[in-house]
């Protein structure tokens, strides 16, 4: 969670910052600020709520001449959403921002305070800076200083600090939470949280490694290992494309991005789908080599699309599969085996959960594969293999493009799979192949589908809750389905296999609670029109989503019939997210900044 960017140069630094902050905003948003050292001395600003309050508030300042500036964007975690929460955090003489969180935060505090130091806010965070200052009164020397202080701190942090002591240098430290360094040929040095902020400004980057840190100062960085050795910095090229992350039109990314679906699956797909089989570029066949089984470990909207992985897993794959969500799995003591082949999926690639899960496996000597949108992420670089979903930059907390590019991911690599170990017949293959190449079709919003979705929320705007239900993978889209609701409407939502029902949540039917019943006509449809009808008859609201007509249903949406049942599960996967979407704006919501959420949960 929360968002970094640093700077050094000769350029106005405020915009800068608060530009770079924009970019990263969507992963928290409680509140800004902003710390700047130039010749006139030490500057700071800070803003509860949305970055626009900081801009308000800075409109009268703009930074001259060279000077170094760092910037946060937050996601409380330790303390309330306040001013005096708000990074960057001050000691005496020097500024903090951070990422992550201090496990031991409250020791280092105790002996501080005990020192005589007073404590302002109630963060983890302020305690680096004391800490920072203590040892500098006792080293008199900031760098030794600050790595003195990063060598006492337990947990996960990206940290970024300025001291009046030495103010031309910003030092940096990263563990487990991430942080990168971009250089241009004006010799202006950029820090962030993730490349967007610096797409544009730096041609070239620096991803840093857990355990680092070092100092940069005009035209030069030092980068250290965990050991104190000093590293050559490797650096890779920036991409340049930021187009993708503008709304084009749309009156929220997430719209943008339900609309997106059709040509990011193409993207997804390309290289990939071949006239008769499945190729992944990117894997060693040998990673397949001696696996009897799968475990899947992913959080949120990547845990629903890995339960739909894994009804494909094992029906096209025949290869056993387990799917566990990575905040339970890290405690319960998980029997690993060598022959299992561990997948983690995320959009983001730093989910705190899904990368301690995946490092345990790792640990454990497992094979281990990613299935991610962004290159380069944690994720990413601590898997043994990676396979990119690329649906491009995903601006709205609330994910769509990316459940839609990971299930594609996972149905194609449970054919890849079944090919692989013979379990498919050429046939069914085919059948398959055909099916997954009509998907960037189904995925397309007409204005006709949302115009009718747009009437009918109206009547979804109160009742005391909603059931999506759904059997076999539509039982996994139907938890994706009150996700999406509940994320960006604030109401009532869960998802339910529709045949568990009735051995306990019918008790809620009547005709305020709100059913959204999937029902596919390729898949159990005999079945889940019982388990609909045993609600309609306690009198539930009912809205079916099929291509058979209902007419128990209070609202109907027509789906196409489809002979694959991957292929109405896309199209329902859509109708769901233009619902929430259409629910939330008639509710006055923010729909891509949805209350207490964050883009990118990087804190356990
Ligand atoms: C999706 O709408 C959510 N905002 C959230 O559940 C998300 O999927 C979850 O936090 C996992 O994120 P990841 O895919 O980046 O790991």
């Amino acid at each position: 969670m929360c968002g970094i960017v640093g700077y050094i140069g000769k350029k106005e630094k405020k915009s800068i910052l608060l530009d770079g902050l924009k970019e990263l905003e969507y992963r928290g948003y409680d509140s800004a600020g902003i710390a700047i050292i130039e010749k006139d001395g030490l500057k700071h600003f800070k803003a509860v709520g949305k970055l626009k309050n900081l801009r308000d508030k800075t409109k009268n300042y703009s930074s001259s001449g060279f000077g170094v500036a760092i910037g946060h964007t937050r996601w409380a975690t330790h303390g309330k959403p306040t001013e005096l929460n708000a990074h960057p955090h001050l000691g005496e003489y020097s500024f903090v921002v951070h990422n992550g969180i201090i496990e031991n935060y409250q020791e280092i505090k105790d002996e501080l305070e005990k020192m005589g130091v007073t404590f302002l806010s109630q963060t983890d965070t302020e305690t680096i800076v004391h800490l920072f200052e203590k040892n500098n009164s006792d080293f008199k020397n900031p760098f030794n200083s600050f790595k003195q202080t990063v060598s006492k701190l337990n947990g996960a942090y990206a940290i970024l600090l300025i001291t009046e002591a030495e103010p031309e240098s910003i030092f940096f430290a990263k563990s487990g939470s991430p942080l990168l360094i971009g250089f241009n040929e004006e010799d202006e040095i950029y820090f962030a949280s993730s490349d967007t902020p610096i797409i544009g400004k730096a041609t070239e980057v620096y991803y840093l490694e857990d355990g680092e840190y070092g100092y940069a100062k005009k035209g030069e960085v030092k980068l250290f290992d965990s050991s104190g050795i000093e590293k050559k910095i490797l650096k890779k090229p920036l991409p340049t494309d930021k187009k993708m992350a503008q709304k084009d039109g749309f009156r929220f990314f997430m719209e943008k991005e339900i609309y997106e679906q059709s040509q990011v699956m193409n993207d997804c797909m390309i290289g990939r789908v071949l006239d008769d089989r499945v190729e992944f570029e990117e894997l060693d066949k040998s990673l397949f080599e001696n696996i009897n089984s799968i475990k899947i470990c992913a959080c949120g909207t990547s845990y629903h699309s890995a339960l739909t992985g894994a009804y494909l897993f094992e029906r096209l794959a025949k290869i056993p599969t387990q799917v566990e969500i990575a905040s339970e799995f890290r405690y319960k003591e998980p029997l690993l085996q060598r022959d299992t082949l561990f997948i983690t999926i995320s959009q983001s690639g730093e989910t705190a959960d899904t990368l301690e899960a995946l490092k345990m496996a790792n640990r454990a000597g497992l094979k281990t594969l990613t299935i991610c949108n962004v290159d380069n992420s944690s994720i990413v670089r601590e898997s043994g293999s990676a396979i990119l979903t690329r649906a491009g930059i995903e601006k709205g907390v609330a994910s769509t493009k990316a459940f839609a590019t990971q299930t594609m991911v996972l149905w194609l690599l449970s054919l890849y799979i079944a090919e692989l170990k013979g379990n498919i017949s050429k046939d069914r293959l085919n059948r398959e192949l055909n099916a997954v190449r009509k998907v960037p079709k189904v995925l397309i919003v007409t204005d006709r589908l949302h115009d009718k979705i747009h009437r009918l929320s109206k009547r979804y705007l109160h009742g005391h809750g909603f059931f999506f239900i759904g059997r076999d993978i539509f039982f996994p889209l139907a938890l994706e389905g009150a996700l999406k609701l509940k994320e960006i409407s604030y109401l009532h939502a869960e998802g339910y296999p529709a045949g568990e029902m009735k051995h306990g949540p019918i008790a809620l039917a009547d005709s305020e609670l709100f059913t959204i019943a999937l029902m596919p006509k390729s898949l159990h449809y005999d079945k889940i029109k019982s388990n609909v009808e045993e609600l309609s008859a306690r009198d539930a609201t009912i809205l079916a989503i099929s291509p058979e007509e209902f007419e128990l249903a209070d609202d109907f949406i027509r789906t196409k019939y489809s002979s694959h049942a991957m292929l109405e599960f896309f199209e329902m996967m859509v109708i769901t997210q233009l619902l929430a979407l259409e629910v939330s704006i008639r509710l006055g919501n923010d729909v891509d900044m949805p209350r207490n959420l964050a883009k990118s949960v990087t804190v356990e």
